[in-house]
């Protein structure tokens, strides 16, 4: 068993892991593999103790004003450094907006690039929360196939050329090209390639949710950001520190052209709130200038890996899933005659909570959504070995019709 104060510091422990506190909290005796974010014992409580004094010590009094508009020259410059250091064509600060985080962006893009009635291209299946953002502006979903490789480029052609043709504009494509929410799923370069030109040929802008891309977890070739691919033209990518850090920070970075960068720092809520969670964004570039955020993923990576290895050990053999190389999550699809419901049920009788496919979009197949990143890897074992057997055990008999 991990000792939480060996792992994430002596002041991380549990105790205000509360309903008032914390968004949501499993019910007791139930392991949840619901939560797509992490541990409280991998949250790093007194390293960012540590970044916040020093940067009210290194800033002193500028760290409590109002912030530069478009986010603390510092975190853009080592944002760019990283981006620019990943692939793709070089990245400036000019390049960086500060955001409080993923959420936040996509409602910033939501409002100031698109009308309500106007349509989001996205995949079947994505980011659910992400999805509720447009509809909530008024938009409308219009999903595109995925084959193994991704979204299908094919389709995404034909989809402009639809709604174009019934005159309905586009605002943007979004996509989750790394490690996929929920399917786990890393679009190769070659395919990133192809829905690049196709979206250049179409004129639609894609903004690309990064919200996994630092956690590859195996010795994989990462591929560029579609960004840094389109040398930050026609792609907005969004990173947090959410996955990384704590999603207690509410903070994150939009990469873009510059004239959008700019467009967007002067919206009325930068303008007036001066660049977004600016003190936090002074801590984590204490932690990055320091060199405590790689030491940071290094670390968070090998906890990850020991995870997601539990849960699939857990699971055994003979399950439609392919285990991903990064991110948070196992996208399992049940066997033939299945349904979803069955298989949340059968979970929930076992004493685990699992997320629903359809939650996510309409998958091909019904699947549940494993996350691997919220447990301990001795608790993601037994609810492994526990789902596998309430998997494979006949369904109990309807009440009514037993005898
Ligand atoms: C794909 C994706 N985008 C965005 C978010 C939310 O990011 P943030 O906490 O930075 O708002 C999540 C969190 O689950 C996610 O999975």
């Amino acid at each position: 068993m991990e000792d939480p104060g060996e792992v994430a510091g002596p002041r991380s422990h549990r105790r205000q892991w509360l309903p008032g506190i914390v968004q949501a909290v499993a019910p007791d005796g139930i392991t949840d593999l619901g939560p797509g974010y992490l541990d409280p014992d991998l949250l790093p409580v007194d390293l960012l103790g540590d970044a916040y004094a020093e940067a009210l010590s290194r800033y002193g009094s500028a760290a409590l004003s109002y912030g530069e508009n478009q986010g603390v020259a510092p975190l853009r410059e080592a944002l760019a450094e990283r981006a620019t250091a990943t692939g793709g064509q070089p990245c400036g600060p000019e390049n960086v907006l500060v955001t409080a985080g993923t959420s936040h962006a996509l409602h910033l893009l939501a409002t100031m690039l698109a009308e309500p009635g106007d349509v989001v291209l996205c995949e079947p299946t994505g980011y659910d929360f992400g999805k509720q953002i447009f509809t909530d502006r008024g938009l409308t979903l219009s999903p595109v196939a995925v084959d193994g490789s991704g979204p299908d480029p094919q389709a995404l052609a034909d989809a402009a050329r639809a709604h174009r043709a019934g005159g309905r504009r586009v605002a943007f494509v979004y996509l989750i090209p790394t490690f996929h929410n929920p399917t786990g799923l890393l679009v190769g370069e070659a395919r990133r390639r192809e829905i690049l030109a196709v979206a250049r040929d179409h004129d639609l802008l894609i903004v690309e949710d990064d919200a996994y891309g630092e956690l590859w977890l195996d010795p994989v070739e990462m591929p560029p950001a579609l960004a840094g691919l389109a040398g930050y033209r026609g792609v907005v990518r969004l990173c947090t520190f959410a996955k990384t850090l704590g999603p207690g920070l509410r903070l994150g970075s939009m990469l873009a052209g510059p004239e959008l960068i700019a467009r967007i720092a002067g919206s009325g809520v930068l303008s007036s709130g001066g660049g977004l969670n600016h003190l936090a964004s002074l801590a984590v570039t204490a932690l990055m200038e320091g060199g405590g955020y790689d030491a940071r993923l290094r670390w968070l990576r090998k906890r990850l890996v020991a995870r997601r290895d539990a849960l699939v050990a857990g699971l055994g053999p003979g399950r439609d899933l392919q285990v991903p190389h990064g991110g948070f999550f196992l996208w399992l699809r049940g066997a033939p005659g299945t349904t979803e419901e069955d298989m949340v049920a059968a979970a929930g009788r076992a004493g685990v909570q699992v997320a629903g496919g359809s939650r996510f979009g309409l998958p091909d197949r019904p699947s549940v959504r494993l996350s691997y990143s919220f447990n301990s890897p001795e608790d993601l074992a037994l609810a492994g070995r526990r789902l596998a057997r309430a998997w494979s055990a006949p369904a109990p008999l309807d009440p009514v019709t037993a005898h």
